[in-house]
C-alpha cells in the first residue's frame, strides 16, 4: 500500500473558486461551484464521469469563459483574464488525456513548457534530473510514449514553467497501475517539496495517496468535504463515488 499525503496545513489562500458557472452553450455544467487552495495543501476533487470535473479545470484556467462567479488567484480576480496570461501568472495545467504533441520529441514537448521562461536549456536538464526515463527518451516522439510516460511528461511540460500551482486532471486515466502508484509518489514528493496541488480524479486511491483533503463534486456542484480522515478510509471514499 502507498503512504497518505500527510503535510503540515498550507499557507494563505492561492486559489479562490465563488458561485462559479460554466457552460457549453446549453445549459449550466458547473452550477455554483465554491471552493479553495491554500498555498502548499493538496486538493483532491472526487467525481463520477460526466460531474463536470474536466470543466472546472478548463473554467480554472480559462479555455472555457464562466457565466457567473470568480476566480481569485494570488490574491488577484483573474476571472476574465486569457487562459495564457493565467499560465503566465502561475498555473501548471495538466490536462486530462495528456495531450502531449505526439509528433514532437520529449524535449521538445519540454521546450513548449519553458517557452515563456525564455526556452532555457537549464531548466529542461532540471526536469530530465527529475524524470531519469523521460531523459532516455528525449528524441524519441511523445507520441511513442506509454500512456504512463506521456503523463510524466505533461506534468514535466507544467513544471518546467515554474507554476504556483499544479492542476491534474485525472492523470490516473489510462495508465498501468505500478506507473500510477509512480504518480502518486510524485504527486506527494511535489507537495512536501512545497508544490500547491489541485488533483481531480476518479480513482479513489490515487486520491487517498496525493491529497491531503478534497471535495466531492456531483452534478456541477461541489456536495461534500472530505477530511484527511475521510480520505484515509477507503468506504467513504467508495460512497462518495457510489461504487
Ligand atoms: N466540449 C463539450 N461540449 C458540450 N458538452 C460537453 C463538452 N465537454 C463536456 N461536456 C458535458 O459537460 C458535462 C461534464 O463533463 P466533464 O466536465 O468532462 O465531466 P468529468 O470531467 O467530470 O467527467 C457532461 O455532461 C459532458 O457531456
Ligand atoms: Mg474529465
Amino acid at each position: 500500500m502507498m503512504s497518505t499525503n500527510e503535510g503540515g496545513r498550507g499557507g494563505d489562500i492561492l486559489l479562490e473558486i465563488s458561485d462559479l458557472f460554466s457552460s457549453y452553450g446549453s445549459g449550466d455544467v458547473l452550477q455554483g461551484v465554491s471552493f479553495e487552495v491554500a498555498a502548499g495543501d493538496a486538493v483532491g476533487i472526487l467525481g463520477r464521469n460526466g460531474v463536470g470535473k474536466t470543466t472546472l479545470m478548463r473554467t480554472i484556467v480559462g479555455l472555457l469563459k464562466s457565466t457567473r462567479g470568480d476566480i481569485r488567484f494570488c490574491g488577484q480576480a483573474i476571472t476574465h483574464m486569457q487562459p495564457e496570461d493565467r499560465a503566465i501568472s502561475g498555473f501548471g495545467y495538466v490536462p486530462q488525456g495528456r495531450m502531449v504533441f505526439p509528433y514532437m520529441s520529449v524535449e521538445d514537448n519540454l521546450r513548449v513548457g519553458a517557452l515563456e521562461r525564455g526556452n532555457r536549456a537549464d531548466l529542461i536538464e532540471e526536469m530530465f534530473a527529475q524524470f531519469p526515463r523521460l531523459r532516455e527518451r528525449r528524441r524519441q516522439r511523445a507520441g511513442s510514449l506509454s500512456g504512463g510516460e506521456q503523463e510524466m511528461l505533461a506534468i514535466a511540460r507544467a513544471l518546467v514553467g515554474g507554476p504556483k500551482v499544479l492542476l491534474l486532471d485525472e492523470p490516473s486515466e489510462g495508465v498501468q497501475p505500478s506507473i500510477v502508484d509512480e504518480i502518486g509518489e510524485l504527486i506527494v514528493d511535489l507537495n512536501k517539496k512545497g508544490m500547491t496541488i489541485l488533483l481531480v480524479e476518479q480513482n479513489v486511491e490515487l486520491m487517498r495517496v496525493g491529497a491531503r483533503r478534497g471535495y466531492v463534486m456531483e452534478k456541477g456542484r461541489i456536495v461534500s468535504n472530505l477530511s484527511a480522515g475521510d480520505l484515509a478510509d477507503d468506504s467513504t471514499l467508495r460512497d462518495a463515488l457510489a461504487l
